[in-house]
């Protein structure tokens, strides 16, 4: 199979999206249904109007529905408007007039816009393969075993190998497929171009498909990306420093360490978690560390700080996340982070209900300069990753 591109420069590109999507059952033409955030013909237009083979693109629709191509298309240039009919191969026999009002093509690629995540390779691959043949199709294996079906009743086990999957866009020598579609009768209903071209005795060349290719077809093909767009993976930081003074105890991660000096503030003073706190706050955007816990209100005096983490995990959780993993700083000169860091670890994966490898600690110094060179105070940073729905 040949992935080179082809030279010649004029290969046009014939969408058609003028079908009701009945079986999709999502009571609206699927192709303006939203997947990965965008219109579903909006997918395949933009990839066409992006490849520098393609020199120009049709878009066939259903007469009525030219707002909702606007609106699904807002902002992309260069594609002409065609009304479609009532099955498919008239569609399609509508924009193949259009083409060759406008003088034709060399060749005509014809893609289904219910098929939304078209690739460049696949492009390629079939202009590369028309140069060469009167037409080109991407095919896919049968990998199932594959049985005939008779009144409800298992039959024949077919033959695998000679059964491929047929998709689009299907690259056709422009004139070629007019005359096809001119000789085929109105009323018989072809699956796909292909099937006319061949009837009208041409030979069609295969190359290899794309699973990811895949027609959208029915409501159970709709939930599974609308499912898949819904997670959310979200990121945030937390910073938060505190004074090291004699006569304070030193809490650092939800551990005590045996130091000259500790951490003063209203709490517990653990820096690191009021770092870590913020962090899980802010990927659920649900404000800071102060919004929750006022140092104004007295019953957060001495408050252990594990408390505000606990809470911050409670408001992902609500909202329906789950934390992926979380790494933090401490950043100080003394006292050494290293033989506490394991003992961190765990506190926190606990407090997060994490596995220890979801949990990372480090510790810098500052070269000695700045507060924290000084050993005026600690500094944390953390940052946080949680999936949501
Ligand atoms: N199509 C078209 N004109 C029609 C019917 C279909 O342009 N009269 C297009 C569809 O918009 C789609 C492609 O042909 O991009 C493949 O058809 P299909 O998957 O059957 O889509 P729908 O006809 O919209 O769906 P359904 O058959 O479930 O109603
Ligand atoms: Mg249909």
């Amino acid at each position: 199979m040949i992935d080179s591109v082809s030279l010649k420069p004029r290969n046009h590109a014939l969408i058609v999206a003028a079908g009701q999507g009945e079986r999709s059952g999502l009571g609206l033409p699927k192709q303006y249904a939203l997947m990965n955030g965008l219109p579903m013909v909006r997918h395949s237009v933009a990839q066409f109007l992006n490849h520098p083979n393609i020199a120009k693109l049709w878009v066939v629709i259903r007469s009525g529905q030219e707002d909702q191509l606007h609106n699904a298309l807002a902002g992309l240039k260069g594609y002409q408007v065609v009304l479609g009919g009532d099955t498919r191969q008239e569609s399609v026999k509508k924009g193949l007039s259009a083409i060759a009002a406008a003088g034709g093509s060399e060749n005509v690629l014809v893609h289904d816009a219910a098929r939304p995540f078209l690739s460049n390779v696949i492009i390629n691959r079939l202009l590369a393969s028309v140069d060469q043949e009167d037409a080109a199709i991407p095919v896919l294996p049968t990998i199932d075993t594959t049985i005939n079906v008779v009144d409800g009743y298992s039959a024949d086990t077919l033959d695998r190998d000679t059964l491929w999957r047929v998709q689009t866009p299907q690259a056709f020598d422009f004139g070629k497929l007019m005359r096809a579609h001119e000789l085929w009768p109105d009323d018989i209903n072809a699956s796909d171009d292909a099937q006319i071209f061949r009837a009208a005795g041409y030979k069609i060349a295969v190359v290899e498909g794309d699973e990811t290719l895949k027609k959208y077809t029915t409501a159970a093909d709709f939930a599974k990306p609308s499912r898949h767009n819904m997670t959310q993976i979200r990121t945030g930081m937390g910073f938060d420093v505190h004074q090291l003074v004699a006569g304070e105890e030193l809490w650092l991660g939800g551990l005590k360490i045996n130091h000259h000096k500790g951490l003063s503030g209203h709490s517990d003073a653990d820096v690191l978690l009021h770092a870590l706190t913020d962090a899980l706050l802010g990927a659920a955007g649900a404000g800071d560390i102060g919004d929750h816990f006022p140092p104004s209100d007295p019953k957060w005096r001495g408050a252990s700080s594990d408390k505000f983490v606990e809470f911050a995990v409670s408001v992902i959780k609500q909202k329906g996340g789950s934390i992926n993993n979380v790494d933090m700083t401490v950043i100080c000169e003394e006292p050494k982070i290293k033989p506490h860091r394991e003992a961190m670890r765990q506190n926190i994966s606990n407090m997060l209900d994490l596995s220890i490898d979801q949990v990372s600690v480090k510790a810098t110094t500052t070269e000695k300069l700045g507060f924290t060179g000084r050993g005026e105070g600690i500094a944390a940073q953390a940052v946080a990753t949680i999936s949501m729905e």
